[in-house]
């Protein structure tokens, strides 16, 4: 399973890649706005850190806008993703750039049937949100289930990338329904590293390594 990262904030990502946990990113114009900078210059920040997928998000509604601006994000580096809207024309723009090899991120995604007209219109990722659905009082994860059982009987190569993950349970629970990708916020990523009995283990174990008295170096 490919984990992104969910963030503008180019330090963040930096720290995190680090690890070498990090395969892509993903933006919004909500993270774009939240990083008060030029989407242009942050996309091509974020793209010299990660080689992995980096999503660009275009911000016009018709089809021949989504074209124009998809293809100028495109050409900031070989690895941007175009990400559209799942709207009617959003689906047109997708096919169009299927047709050209430039990658599309299909996102706002809330049904099985979004999902599958996603697919058919050539989108590389398809994002569904599932915490956006939890909050809207249904389980977002069975999305992911039904898109899994979607693309698995028609051989769709479209990647389930789930989104809008607000826990590590959201992580774990979409590895287990079949997700290709999850996209994470940084404070969710950091987390993932963390258990209670891990931190409890270790101290003891570093409590009773200090009573031997010895060094390994
Ligand atoms: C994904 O591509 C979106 O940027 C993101 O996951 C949305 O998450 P939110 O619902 O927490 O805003």
């Amino acid at each position: 399973m490919q984990l992104f990262l969910d963030t503008t904030d180019v330090a963040v990502l930096k720290s995190l890649a680090a690890t070498g946990l990090v395969d892509g990113v993903t933006t919004n114009p909500s993270l774009i706005a939240k990083s008060g900078r030029p989407m242009l210059e942050v996309i091509a920040e974020i793209c010299a850190v990660i080689d992995g997928p980096v999503s660009a998000e275009v911000a016009a509604m018709d089809v021949a806008g989504m074209l124009a601006e998809g293809r100028k994000l495109a050409a900031v580096a070989p690895n941007v993703v175009v990400k559209v809207p799942l709207t009617r024309d959003g689906l047109m723009a997708t096919a169009e750039f299927c047709a050209e090899g430039i990658q599309t991120n299909v996102t706002l995604c809330f049904s099985a049937a979004q999902a599958l007209l996603a697919a058919k219109a050539g989108a590389t990722y398809v994002s569904p949100f599932i915490g956006r659905l939890d909050d809207h009082g249904a389980v977002g994860m069975d999305l992911i289930t039904e898109i899994r059982a979607i693309y698995d009987n028609y051989d769709f190569d479209t990647e389930i990338l789930a989104a809008s993950i607000r826990t590590p349970a959201h992580v774990t629970e979409a590895a287990l329904s079949g997700a290709d990708c999850a996209t994470i916020p940084p404070e969710v990523f950091e987390a993932l590293f963390k258990h209670p009995l891990t931190e409890k283990g270790l101290q003891q174990f570093m409590a009773d390594w200090a009573k031997t008295g010895q060094s390994i170096l």
